[in-house]
């Protein structure tokens, strides 16, 4: 059997699995979404949100990049961001990265990756913003577990700086925002910065009229 023949038949296998243990699921999915959940997370295939949260289909939804980044101008991030905040009026938003993240290391080197190198400069900026303290790490693997915490909190600063987040929070006192890390040596979940609806930002950043 091929690899991918593999993945069908066990899609068939847990299909029948969901139908047995509650014959209304699929029915029930098909015609409504509402999920509480936006996840933005690592492309990893090590960190997939629904397993590593015990969570169903229907309860998450998902967003996944390179390093869990929120580029103001990347169009598919604030569509997905748009969606989930203005129509499925989520209550979470978890910005979730991992530690020993591949795409933090790359960004950390000088190697030219080719197209890569203009997604990594969102974080070397991250690392410019913080350098003081990740250069007084001395151990690289440490450097790399705090960039990665770092970077995860400047991407939920990123999230406020949005219109979207800034009128939902004006409007409806949600979403709140919440920074976690993945550790994948013991698949434990570290929360390490958050944002409540309406936590001051650097006013520059805030618009008047949303
Ligand atoms: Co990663």
């Amino acid at each position: 059997m091929k690899t991918y023949e593999k993945l069908l038949l066990e899609n068939k296998a847990w299909a029948k699995e969901k139908i047995e243990d509650d014959p209304t699921f699929f029915d029930r999915l098909a015609h409504l979404q509402t999920p509480e959940f936006l996840w933005i997370g690592c492309s990893d295939s090590r960190v997939p949100a629904n397993e590593i949260t015990g969570t169903q289909p229907g309860e998450i939804f998902v967003h996944r990049n390179i390093a869990n980044m929120v580029v103001n101008t990347d169009l598919n991030l604030l569509s997905v961001l748009q969606y989930a905040v203005e129509i499925l009026k989520v209550k979470h938003i978890i910005v979730c990265g991992h530690y020993g993240c591949g795409g933090v290391k790359a960004a950390m080197t000088n190697h030219n990756y080719g197209i890569i190198n203009k997604w990594l400069r969102n974080i070397k900026d991250v690392y410019r913003f913080h350098r003081k303290e990740v250069d007084s790490i001395l151990n690289e693997d440490e450097q790399v577990n705090r960039m990665v915490e770092l970077n995860v909190q400047e991407q939920v600063m990123n999230l406020a700086k949005t219109s979207i987040v800034q009128k939902s929070w004006k409007e409806n006192l949600h979403p709140h925002i919440h920074g976690w890390v993945y550790d994948l040596h013991d698949g434990i979940i570290k929360p390490v910065f958050e944002m409540k609806a309406g936590t001051h930002i650097d006013p520059i950043y805030e618009f008047d009229d949303l």
